[in-house]
């Protein structure tokens, strides 16, 4: 039988932290296995609220593709290529516009939170690439023949959009895409070192992948703990305490249940907690550190992994529009 095929990717904006290790790179790492699975670095739609800094989306193109196999995704098992390079997918988008309506791009839910959100950028009026985006993501995904879109809840609109955009397609020009499905994280989102629900850049409350061992550790000596602790022999609530709760991602179990019971005790100074998860998060990430230190010194890896993947997904995306320009008629000639 053959494998399924994942579509997935993100935005180069910006260095991944362990929100983003917990949250999706984990699961890729496992999927690659059982799947067939594309990632894309998403430079097009990251230039829709980055127009005005192609620097920014450039440099990342390269710290994305570093992050993604410091952690374990492996070139050889999932393909992962440049959106911008696959020409395929515009010209996909180009024929879904006449298939979407201005009025549902408006009332999607994460477009409609996105937009609320950049109105230093967009003013009052949003660009048309911007509110287009979710139709040139529906490219990306079918372009590919994506069946599986492993994602976040925030991608779900996205999704759905996709799949409406492809029945209407189906319906008028024949059968031509299968409808995705997402695979929604079952892991929760990773909480911020200041206790914010959400880790996020623009919030410095993250740990990144790439973070030094000084940074690590005094990140973690900045990490909110049980505000009403103030003496070492204080009984603590590690339910409300960021360092217990970093503990459960990078200690053992029963360096868990020691640091618990040793805080509800009054028995455990916050500074030595600290110590100890910053030492075990040391350690945690020191091999991706390791790997990433090796990418940086043979940047033509990166390089080579990038012209690799894009041709092989060009290709595909190659083969799919010959089978579009079939159904919509317009194979004018006959090779
Ligand atoms: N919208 C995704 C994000 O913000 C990035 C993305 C672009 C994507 N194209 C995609 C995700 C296709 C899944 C499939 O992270």
């Amino acid at each position: 039988m053959s494998k399924k095929r994942i579509v997935t990717g993100d935005r180069p904006t910006g260095k991944l932290h362990i929100g983003h290790y917990f949250g999706s790179l984990v699961n890729r790492v496992k999927m690659q296995d059982e799947y067939d699975q594309y990632i894309l670095v998403a430079d097009v739609q990251a230039l829709t609220d980055n127009f005005n800094n192609p620097e920014k989306v450039r440099n990342n193109v390269k710290e994305l593709v570093i992050d993604y196999l410091s952690c374990g995704i492996d070139p050889e098992k999932t393909c992962i290529y440049i959106q911008s390079m696959i020409p395929e997918t515009a010209e996909l988008t180009v024929f879904y516009s006449n298939l979407v309506t201005i009025s549902r791009l408006q009332r999607n839910p994460t477009v409609k939170t996105e937009i609320a959100q950049k109105k230093e950028l967009f003013g009052e009026s949003v660009t048309y690439g911007f509110l287009g985006y979710p139709v040139s993501q529906a490219g990306d995904i079918t372009v590919l023949g994506g069946e599986i879109v492993p994602a976040g809840e925030d991608q779900e609109p996205l999704i759905e959009q996709c799949r409406e955009i492809v029945r209407k397609f189906n319906s008028i020009y024949g059968e031509v895409f299968k409808e995705p499905e997402i695979y929604l994280s079952q892991n929760k989102r990773i909480k911020g070192l200041d206790g914010n629900e959400k880790m996020g850049k623009s919030l410095g409350n993250a740990i990144y992948i790439s973070d030094s061992e000084e940074e690590i550790t005094k990140k973690i000596m900045s990490a909110v703990t049980d505000p009403n602790r103030i003496k070492k022999d204080d009984k603590g609530n590690p339910d409300i305490c960021m360092v217990s709760y970093y503990h459960k991602l990078f200690s053992s179990e029963q360096e868990c249940k020691t640091v618990c019971e040793e805080c509800k005790a009054g028995k455990r100074g916050c500074v030595q907690c600290k110590k100890e998860l910053a030492a075990n998060t040391i350690e945690f990430l020191r091999p991706m550190r390791e790997k990433r230190e090796y990418l940086e010194a043979h940047p033509e890896i990166i390089e080579k992994v990038l012209r690799e993947g894009t041709a092989k997904a060009k290709k595909e995306a190659e083969e799919t529009m010959k089978k579009v320009k079939k159904a919509m008629k317009l194979d004018y000639f006959c090779d």
